[in-house]
């Protein structure tokens, strides 16, 4: 059986990996250091879904959830446990999501994104060299083609002038990510999401934060006007893709690219406003919007050239919004309705 280190299980991404990727019969070791940065009961409840209960878990220890999955609560930060863990294991894949997400927040936090961005990913990346995986699958960001590419964004843009730490942490693992494939023989793909939305996400996002404003009838606050431009990823499609990636890469060693930097996007950027009005149809209820000045750290707009990703593994992650944002609002009024 596959066995795949899946970093941020308990993350937004992370838990619709680990769910799919069991689903499709591999063995999936979860981790995931269950960090504050938003509410942790949001977490817990989404290590629930596979199978695991907040009792159990303890720091460095393995705790058996659903068929197929392990969870274990660990910082990447913690190298000699991290190192421990791949010699136990011997993984065949990692999907490396776990890191400290969010534009805005490396304003304020930045020590965080070094933390977890830099030190964590190198602790990964030395796992890997130490004990050799078949593929190390991560995700960068939409952010590192700062305010400056050409849309639709294409991989090999200049991407040199990221406009927030964030997007420089993610620029700078792709960087790291080419050096160790390059002298250690690591087949590596870093994909580049677009703004992933979906059933489970994260508070920290636009789409929820909206939407719970909107229920509870609270202002929403709205940057530049609501005239950026995002590009807007169906959860389910990108996991969907991220799992055909692994798969063709496993059963194609030899491969013809041991490093590749690949967009994932549902490629059709629809204007921040567009989504609250389809939001305020779905709710049934009129947004307040309070409107504010462009954020630091902000780009304009994302719009993800997704070609080189259909020709790898002939996929195409296009989600209709509207309907992913009714399962999001169908899923948050249940979730919180407990
Ligand atoms: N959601 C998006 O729109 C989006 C867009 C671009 C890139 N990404 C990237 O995708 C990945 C997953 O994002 P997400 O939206 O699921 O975020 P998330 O915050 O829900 O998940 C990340 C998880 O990683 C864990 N984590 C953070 N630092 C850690 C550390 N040092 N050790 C162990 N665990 C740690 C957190 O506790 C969290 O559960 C991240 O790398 C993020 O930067 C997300």
């Amino acid at each position: 059986m596959t066995k795949v280190l899946v970093t941020g299980a308990a993350g937004f991404i992370g838990m619709h990996t680990a769910q799919l990727l069991t689903a499709e019969g591999y063995e999936v070791i979860g981790l995931d250091n269950i960090n504050t940065y938003y509410e942790i009961d949001l977490k817990y409840a989404r290590l629930k879904n596979l199978g695991i209960s907040k009792e159990h878990i303890l720091y460095n220890k393995e705790v058996q959830g659903v068929s197929g999955f392990k969870f274990i609560e660990m910082n990447l930060e913690d190298a000699g446990n991290l190192i421990a863990l791949f010699a136990r294991h011997q993984f065949d894949a990692i999907v490396h999501l776990a890191a400290q997400a969010g534009v805005r927040y490396s304003i304020t936090n930045p020590k965080d994104y070094i933390n977890s961005n830099i030190n964590g990913f190198f602790n990964v990346l030395e796992a890997c060299r130490t004990f050799p995986v078949k593929h190390l699958m991560f995700a960068s960001s939409s952010s590192v083609y700062g305010n400056s590419a050409e849309a639709p964004f294409k991989e090999n843009q200049m991407t040199d002038s990221p406009i927030s730490l964030y997007a420089a942490t993610k620029k700078a693992n792709e960087l790291f990510a080419y050096t160790y494939s390059h002298l250690y023989s690591i087949a590596c793909t870093g994909l580049r999401f677009f703004t992933v939305y979906g059933p489970w996400g994260r508070p920290d996002m636009a789409y929820f934060m909206f939407t719970k404003a909107i229920l509870e009838n609270k202002p929403i606050k709205v940057y530049a006007n609501g005239l950026l431009k995002r590009d807007f990823t169906y959860v389910e499609s990108l996991v969907k893709g991220l799992q055909k990636l692994l798969e063709k890469k496993l059963n194609d060693p030899s491969g013809t690219m041991p490093f590749q930097i690949l967009n994932i996007g549902n490629s059709e950027p629809v204007v921040v406003m567009d989504m609250i009005h389809k939001l305020e149809g779905i709710l049934e209820k009129k947004a307040i919007i309070e409107y504010l000045p462009p954020q630091p750290g902000d780009v304009d707009s994302t719009f993800a050239d997704i070609t080189q990703l259909q020709r790898t593994i002939d996929f195409d992650p296009h989600f209709a919004l509207d309907e992913g944002l009714r399962s999001f609002a169908n899923w948050y009024k249940s979730f919180y309705a407990k």
